[in-house]
């Protein structure tokens, strides 16, 4: 019960913007809670997991949606979709080619390569959980998952929404799943629609870490027990990666990059505020253990290099975020978080679909 009222405080505050610098280590930052004019009066409000940020049904990828509804058409045309290199100008591309789901929805290289053979100057980031954020991209500058997955489409796979529309309209089997779904044809709009469907349902959940916290004390080993406690306490990790997302939502400086010669300014470049050059979302730590490489840039290559980086406190520079500091902990102390961390991993398997043609 008590994770289910933790998760609904975190489906509340929708993802909040910039973070107000504070000297407080121990407390999530301000922003982590609930943002202003929705601070819950009583505490957490209790509802269920029915409604998302973006008014669609939540349901896991097991499919609690009855297929026959038009909600449920709109998610199997998205996981289509998403899998389909048609949506590509050159015929090759498609989302799972950055987002592979075994890799927990990245690709394991330090930055990808986009239709057009041009190099992407960030990191592809996991999927997990983006259903739970409105603002999505390292930067935040997609303030909707929808508005973010039609430029993913264009920018990264140069699709020409109209060419992309009519070739699926001729594949019947799509074009009765657009009908079911929207009633209509294809086209830019339900095209964004339906891969946002999809993409708001793939959840990071059902972890050793889930099954300790519902009372199974073998679930974690003694290293990962020492290193949760470690995450939720001396380490100071949890001010950011609050649980159960493993992430505040909200946007810091690490230092990463930042000692580059024309460093990425993320965040303070996309809103014009230099006092949040080199802020970067909070990446959510659910299957971490498959994410690598790591951070904005994919500079980082192992878990443990990570974890060693981010507990001494990151890398100095002049908009530092101030709940980053050397924690000096031992050098078994890092394995034992990084330990606890290959604990969020999902246990629930993901089958790629078929593709009608
Ligand atoms: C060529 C590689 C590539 C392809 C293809 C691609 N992406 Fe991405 N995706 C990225 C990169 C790189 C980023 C991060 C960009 C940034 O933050 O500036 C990203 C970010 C995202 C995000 C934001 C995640 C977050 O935490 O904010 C979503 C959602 C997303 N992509 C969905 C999609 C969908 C849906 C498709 C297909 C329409 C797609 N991507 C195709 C590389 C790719
Ligand atoms: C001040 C907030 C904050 C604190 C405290 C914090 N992190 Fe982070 N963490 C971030 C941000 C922001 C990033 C992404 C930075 C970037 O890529 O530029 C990040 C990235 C990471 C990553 C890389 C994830 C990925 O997918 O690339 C790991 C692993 C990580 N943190 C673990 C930890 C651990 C372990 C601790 C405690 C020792 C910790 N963090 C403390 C904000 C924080």
């Amino acid at each position: 019960m008590h994770r289910i009222v933790l998760f609904t405080a975190l489906l509340l505050a929708a993802c909040s913007g910039d973070s107000k610098p504070t000297n407080d280590t121990t407390k999530p930052a301000p922003s982590a809670t609930a943002p202003q004019g929705q601070q819950p009066q009583n505490g957490p409000v209790e509802v269920t997991l029915s409604v998302d940020p973006n008014g669609m049904d939540v349901v896991d990828l097991n499919g609690l949606v009855k297929p026959d509804s038009p909600a449920g058409h709109r998610m199997e045309l998205g996981k289509w979709l998403f899998f389909d290199p048609r949506l590509s100008k050159s015929g090759k591309t498609s989302c799972s080619t950055c987002h592979l789901p075994d890799m927990a929805w990245t690709d394991g290289k330090q930055l990808s390569t986009k239709d057009d053979g041009t190099v992407n100057k960030r990191h592809s980031p996991t999927l997990v959980n983006v259903g739970y954020c409105d603002k999505l991209y390292w930067d935040g500058r997609a303030n909707s998952l929808e508005a973010n997955v039609v430029a993913a489409w264009k920018g990264q796979m140069s699709a020409d929404p109209l060419a992309v529309s009519s070739v699926l309209d001729k594949i019947p089997a799509y074009a009765e799943k657009f009908r079911a779904a929207f009633q209509t044809n294809a086209n830019e709009e339900n095209i964004g629609k339906a891969l946002a469907a999809f993409v708001s349902r793939i959840k990071g959940e059902k972890s050793a870490y889930d099954r300790y916290l519902a009372g199974d004390q073998n679930a974690l080993t003694q290293d990962q027990k020492a290193g949760n406690d470690l995450f939720m306490g001396k380490a100071g990790c949890a001010v950011c990666h609050i649980p159960p997302l493993f992430t505040d939502k909200s946007f810091h400086n690490t230092g990463i990059g930042m000692d580059k010669e024309n460093p990425d300014l993320g965040r303070g470049a996309h809103v014009k505020d230099p006092k949040l050059n080199g802020y970067f979302k909070t990446p959510s730590l659910r299957d971490v253990a498959k994410t690598g490489p790591y951070f904005h840039d994919g500079s980082i290559a192992t878990l443990e290099e990570a974890v060693k980086f981010m507990a001494s406190g990151g890398r100095d520079n002049p908009t530092k975020s101030p709940q980053l500091l050397d924690r000096k902990l031992s050098d078994g102390e890092i394995k034992a978080i990084a330990a606890f961390l290959t604990a969020l991993t999902s246990e629930t398997k993901f089958t790629p679909p078929t593709l009608p043609n």
